[in-house]
């Protein structure tokens, strides 16, 4: 598996696996399964309530945990300093582990600064190797980074053929921020797995239009995280090792781009309210 060192030296497989959207009693299944298939970074949230299923998932794959890549991700219910170290002990008991590769801030708004200086004591003290946030803009980033003393190694944000991230992904790579593809195929919204373009490539390669994406990322150099239930496509995400994207092919990729979301604007009023009615609509859920 192919590795990205972030910042500090930590490397990072480049591909991992998402566990969003994925049912509780399906998850440690899952999980197990993307392990088997060659899986070593596995991508949750305290918000995706699945912790728990998936830490049974990696112990029953009886994978050593010095061998996996796990991040998670602080969820809005629990910003602030204190409340954020708190989530994390639970986030920690849930995924039956006594460290964190990876902890992010899921979204950029309420308390922010509090919430980060957490992950920083955090980060001090050895409890997570490395730290980052994720749906954050450029603007946002720079915020963060210039009024505290760690700046965010990764930031997460979706990424996908058409929503390509250009502007955002030159701004990171200029300041060292690793970028992190969440829905790498669009949740197959707008006919990404059947578009001719991504099907051509695919047809010249021998491969399916979600591995030309996959493998378009990698050579981006964004980690990129897809999510499956099925162990088939599992073995067909990962399987992108052994081809390469020409210029030409990257060239055509691109002029895919509409610079929009495929869900909603994270910079958007709408987008704030939104999930300050999600956060009320799942206070105290377990
Ligand atoms: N930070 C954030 O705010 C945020 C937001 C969203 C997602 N994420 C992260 O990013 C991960 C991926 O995003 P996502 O789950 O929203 O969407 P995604 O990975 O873009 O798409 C998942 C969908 O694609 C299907 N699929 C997967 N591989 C396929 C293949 N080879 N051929 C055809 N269909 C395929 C899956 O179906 P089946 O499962 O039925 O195979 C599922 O319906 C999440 O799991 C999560 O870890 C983060």
């Amino acid at each position: 598996m192919e590795t990205i060192t972030l910042r500090n030296g930590v490397e990072m497989p480049k591909l991992g696996y998402g566990v969003f959207q994925i049912a509780k009693d399906e998850t440690a299944g899952c999980v197990a399964d993307a392990i088997e298939t060659g899986y070593r970074h596995i991508d949750t949230a305290q918000s995706y309530f699945n912790e728990s299923e998936v830490g049974i998932g990696i112990k029953a794959s009886g994978i050593d945990r010095g061998e996996l890549f796990v991040t998670t991700k602080v969820w809005l219910e629990h910003y602030g300093y204190e409340q954020t170290l708190r989530s994390v002990e639970v986030s920690l008991k849930k995924l039956k582990t006594d460290y964190l590769d990876l902890l992010l801030l899921h979204q950029p708004y309420s308390d922010v600064h509090g919430s980060w200086r957490a992950l920083e004591k955090l980060y001090r003290d050895g409890v997570v190797r490395a730290i980052g946030v994720s749906n954050f803009t450029p603007y946002r980033l720079a915020d963060l980074s210039a009024f505290n003393e760690i700046a965010p190694m990764v930031n997460q944000v979706e990424t996908n053929p058409f929503n390509q991230q250009i502007d955002a992904h030159a701004y990171m790579t200029e300041h060292g921020v690793v970028q992190e593809a969440w829905a790498p195929f669009g949740e197959g919204k707008s006919g990404m797995f059947t578009n001719p373009t991504l099907v051509a490539i695919g047809e010249r390669h021998g491969k399916s239009a979600a591995q030309v994406i996959l493998r378009w990322l990698m050579q981006r150099d964004i980690v990129a995280l897809p999510k499956s239930t099925h162990k088939k496509r599992m073995e067909q995400n990962i399987d992108i090792f052994d081809f390469a994207l020409s210029d030409a092919d990257m060239a055509e990729i691109a002029a895919l781009d509409t610079k929009t979301s495929l869900f909603f604007d994270h910079s958007s009023p709408e987008a704030v309210e939104r999930l300050a009615r999600l956060v009320e609509e799942r206070k105290g859920r377990e």
